[in-house]
């Protein structure tokens, strides 16, 4: 039965990762998944994630079942720091899900359950797993120009593009810190992306995994607030793995905003059932260690500036990166990522270029042209600007 089997072709994040590992050059620079690196090259574990995790482990007294939804009190406490304390209440929903990754899924698994019609329409370009998932799903979805040529976003454009979208399609955009782009909307996209939904019914569906690592924990969430003030019905796929450190721990929020209090139970209903029919019950110490780092305020302020170090670290590396391309290249094309945020950009390299500059000077890059810019380091700025500059596209 099993020679039935199809091949599938690895995913290309997670590929670039593995030969990173397995090459032996001790001068190797990994511009390829999304994980923050300190300037040893290091994922570190998070202070307050080491001291909440000690405490938990310590009081722990049971390993029994939490609720197949998830652990109330990080819900609640999850739910808060997406939304505000103002906008976490009546009807909003939310389900504890293993990873960002998770959530996604739990999402369009709700939206096909509720519109068993649906397209999910896509940003192009996007996370590759956003269109993995639904193509595993069978969830027919369309992709759409995002970018303008200066590779910022370009909404108008965008929903323009999105022809045909009908009453009850999702819309899946990033909170902030695109993946791959780094290029987000402004005040006045999220404006726009709120009235086009308003009018025409498509639901909004916001990935947000890195909120904190752009403007600030305020200022990344205010488009999926604005979202939620303005319209009835917002989906939130959350991933705490890059903003708590927690990568393997597996910590994900399905966030759901009803329109009604009714309406908001019986999404919390189904959000149950897809837990149960999928893992029963999300894994519990990642999640235990949320909850207590933004419940306790000394916990929470030192998680907090430890993240606000890393946002100040990757715009200095952003900005000298893009000095260094600037002197490479004698050209300003590169300032942009100036006015990227967060972990990734893209940089116009072909398949080849990238391909030459792991094999040649162990520098790897997503093959969509992909940097993970905590992946440079002040020491690797020079000679990976100067590489890259030579393969760059005129
Ligand atoms: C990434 O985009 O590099 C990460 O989110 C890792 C992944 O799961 O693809």
């Amino acid at each position: 039965m099993l020679r039935a089997l199809p091949h599938h072709s690895e995913d290309k994040i997670i590929a670039v990762m593995a030969a990173f590992q397995a090459d032996p050059r001790p001068q190797k620079l990994d511009l390829g998944v999304g994980v923050y690196k300190d300037s040893s090259g290091a994922v570190p574990i998070f202070r307050a994630v080491k001291a909440a995790e000690a405490v938990n482990q310590a009081g722990e007294t049971t390993k029994v079942y939490n609720r197949f939804i998830g652990y109330d009190r990080f819900l609640d406490a999850a739910t808060a720091l997406v939304l505000g304390p103002k906008l976490a209440t009546g009807r909003r929903v939310a389900s504890q899900t293993p990873g960002g990754t998770a959530a996604v899924h739990a999402l369009f698994d709700l939206a096909r359950i509720a519109n068993p019609d649906l397209t999910v329409w896509l940003t192009e370009p996007t996370w590759p797993n956003h269109a993995a998932i639904l193509q595993h799903r069978g969830i027919a979805h369309r992709s759409v120009a995002y970018l303008d040529n200066q590779d910022c976003a370009d909404i108008p454009t965008f929903l323009a593009g999105l022809d045909g979208v009908h009453p009850g399609d999702v819309v899946l955009l990033h909170g902030c810190c695109h993946n791959p782009s780094g290029a987000d909307p402004d005040a006045d996209g999220w404006a726009a992306l709120a009235a086009d939904a308003e009018a025409r019914g498509w639901v909004p569906m916001i990935d947000l995994a890195y909120h904190g690592m752009g403007d600030g924990l305020g200022d990344d969430a205010a488009g999926v607030r604005f979202l939620v003030e303005r319209l009835p019905e917002v989906f939130v796929a959350v991933s705490f793995s890059k903003t708590f450190g927690l990568y393997r721990d597996r910590v994900g929020l399905a966030l759901v905003t009803a329109p009604n209090v009714a309406l908001a139970d019986r999404t919390g209903q189904t959000l149950t059932t897809i837990n149960r029919l999928t893992y029963s019950f999300a894994p519990h110490p990642g999640a235990a260690i949320v909850a207590r780092i933004l419940e306790e305020p000394d916990l929470r302020s030192d998680w907090e500036r430890e993240l606000e170090d890393m946002r100040t670290c990757m715009q200095d590396l952003r900005l000298r990166f893009a000095e260094a391309l600037r002197r490479e290249t004698n050209s300003n094309r590169f300032d942009t990522l100036l006015r990227q945020r967060g972990m990734f950009s893209r940089l116009p390299l072909d398949l080849k270029a990238i391909e030459r500059l792991r094999s040649e000077q162990a520098i790897y890059i997503v093959d969509d042209g992909r940097i993970n810019v905590a992946g440079l380091t002040e020491a690797s700025i020079p000679g990976a600007a100067a590489s890259i500059a030579k393969e760059m596209r005129p």
